[in-house]
């Protein structure tokens, strides 16, 4: 089967590998639009027109499954991606809120959602946070930098690690139990959040979760997921041929993709 992934950028590369993981027998493609990222600074209608235009490049290719993998291209424009796609399985993502709020309420502590501008402003996350946030210990943060940093290949633990600390300034971390990574550029800093972190917070993304839908969406059987808050220790035994696409056709980006995937590849190795 062909499954494509998509993000404005790099960031869905987190999920990409975890379907490659538990999926190594399908055939995957890979496309950014490198000509709109970052999304999260945009507007709606901005995000709206560049998902539906990247979509339309996508399609193209004859695909069986569209991930969307990223969390801001989902809140913006997913119910019209399955209206106008309704052929195939459009699979989105959203800040795993449910299950940080459930875990950190057993633990009598808050959920802090990491996620990107565009994403905490729009009516989608909050009625997902209405929906399963009871006790009102729900709290979010954007971090816009980091999808840059990101982007640029920046994984210095020093310098990520004075980013965050900037940004954690003046927040008690003792009151948190659980961290959300809600935009999927994240993933790429989980080992230096958990150095940097107190040790009782769990950190938490929708990577297990959205591969979980693609192989019931695709009745394709299930290899258990990665564990959730701690590094993936599994290697992989095979790679699964991949197609790198991006909007601006940059052969250099290109080049990135396959760099970045062999960076979350090394982070797991
Ligand atoms: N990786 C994306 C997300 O999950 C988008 C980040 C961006 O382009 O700002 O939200």
């Amino acid at each position: 089967m062909s499954i494509a992934f998509f993000d404005s950028g790099i960031g869905g590369l987190t999920v990409l590998q975890e379907a490659m993981r538990r999926l190594p027998g399908e055939n995957f493609l890979y496309f950014a639009d490198t000509l709109h990222v970052p999304y999260g600074t945009k507007t709606l209608n901005e995000v709206k027109r560049y998902v539906q235009q990247s979509a339309e490049l996508i399609m193209k290719e004859q695909v069986d499954a569209l991930v969307v993998a990223c969390n801001t291209g989902t809140s913006a424009a997913i119910e019209e991606l399955r209206n106008t796609y309704s052929h195939i399985p459009v699979i989105g993502m959203e800040p795993a809120v449910k299950p940080a709020v459930r875990r950190s309420h057993e633990a009598g502590r808050r959920v802090l959602v990491f996620a990107t501008s565009l994403t905490l402003s729009l009516t989608k996350y909050h009625d997902l946070v209405d929906r399963v946030d009871d006790h009102k210990v729900v709290d979010s943060m954007p971090l816009p930098e980091l999808v840059q940093y990101c982007e640029q290949l920046m994984f210095d633990p020093q310098e990520i690690e004075a980013y965050f600390r900037g940004k954690l300034a003046g927040i008690n971390l003792d009151s948190y139990g659980t961290i959300v990574l809600g935009c999927t550029h994240f993933p790429y800093y989980k080992n230096i959040l958990h150095h940097l972190l107190p040790p009782h917070i769990e950190l938490i993304d929708g990577t297990g979760g959205t591969v979980d839908r693609l192989c019931d969406m695709l009745d394709l059987p299930k290899v258990p997921r990665a564990a959730e808050s701690s590094v993936n220790t599994s290697s992989q035994t095979s790679v699964p041929p991949i197609t790198f696409m991006c909007s601006d056709g940059n052969p250099a980006y290109l080049d990135k993709m396959a760099q970045a995937l062999k960076y979350l590849q090394s982070l797991h190795a």
